[in-house]
């Protein structure tokens, strides 16, 4: 068939163009959908615990991730400060995912088990006090608050029925472990958490 007649048929056209489209679909998308790399969990990798939940519920309330990203790229000098670059694996229960994009603060996907709970309570009520150049806000009011638990077993169902394991005891427990914590302890508590699935990957690759 000519080029010209083509051009010149617009139905004809149209079922080409949407021929050759496909033809680009099918290379980029199809082995996706079979690429397990994005939906395989790290070997360690275990849910968050009904505390670590509702800290991290905390951490989007307060925009923590307007300032702090949790991917370390794969830079050698983000994996010699941070330690391992992220990979997809970590992030299968992640819902949403915390990623970010504004770079004020360091990135925070390793930051877990590197300070103490202590640092991580001075540093919240008044970054300055520990860091004294840093412009990170406080968070008094997170030290005044408490959680009461209320909704904590509904988040773990909802986000069991989109595939994170937790089980009938998890979810029984949830609201129990989490009354009557501080929203700081929470937060600390999911902090710690950060890359914690990570070890055994190594730190400086
Ligand atoms: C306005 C930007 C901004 C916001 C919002 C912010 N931070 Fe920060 N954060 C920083 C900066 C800058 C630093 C580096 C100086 C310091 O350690 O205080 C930092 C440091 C940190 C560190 C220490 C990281 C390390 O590796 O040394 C942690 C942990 C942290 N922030 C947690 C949080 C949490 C949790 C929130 C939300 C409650 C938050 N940040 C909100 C700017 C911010």
């Amino acid at each position: 068939m000519k080029h010209a007649t083509i051009e010149k048929r617009v139905g004809l056209l149209i079922a080409f163009t949407l021929i050759a489209v496909s033809i680009g679909g099918v290379v980029e998308i199809f082995p996706l959908i079979f690429d397990q790399a994005g939906t395989k969990p790290v070997p360690n990798l275990k849910p968050y615990s009904a505390v670590e939940l509702e800290g991290r519920d905390i951490y989007i309330r307060e925009g923590c991730v307007g300032c702090h990203t949790q991917m370390v790229r794969t830079l050698r000098s983000e994996s010699q400060r941070y330690g391992h670059y992220s990979v997809a694996g970590e992030d299968v229960y992640e819902r949403p995912f915390l990623w970010g994009s504004k770079r004020t603060g360091p990135d925070l996907a390793r930051v877990g088990g590197r300070y103490s709970d202590d640092w991580h309570r001075a540093h919240l009520a008044d970054p300055r006090s520990v860091v004294p150049v840093s412009n990170m806000p406080a968070y008094p009011w997170l030290f005044d608050n408490t959680l009461d638990g209320a909704d904590t077993a509904a988040k773990m169902r909802t986000l069991r029925t989109l595939g994170v394991p937790y089980t009938d005891e998890d979810i029984a427990g949830a609201s129990s472990a989490v009354e009557g914590v501080a929203e700081s302890e929470a937060l600390i508590a999911y902090l710690q958490s950060l890359g914690r699935d990570m070890q055994g990957y190594g730190g400086d690759q």
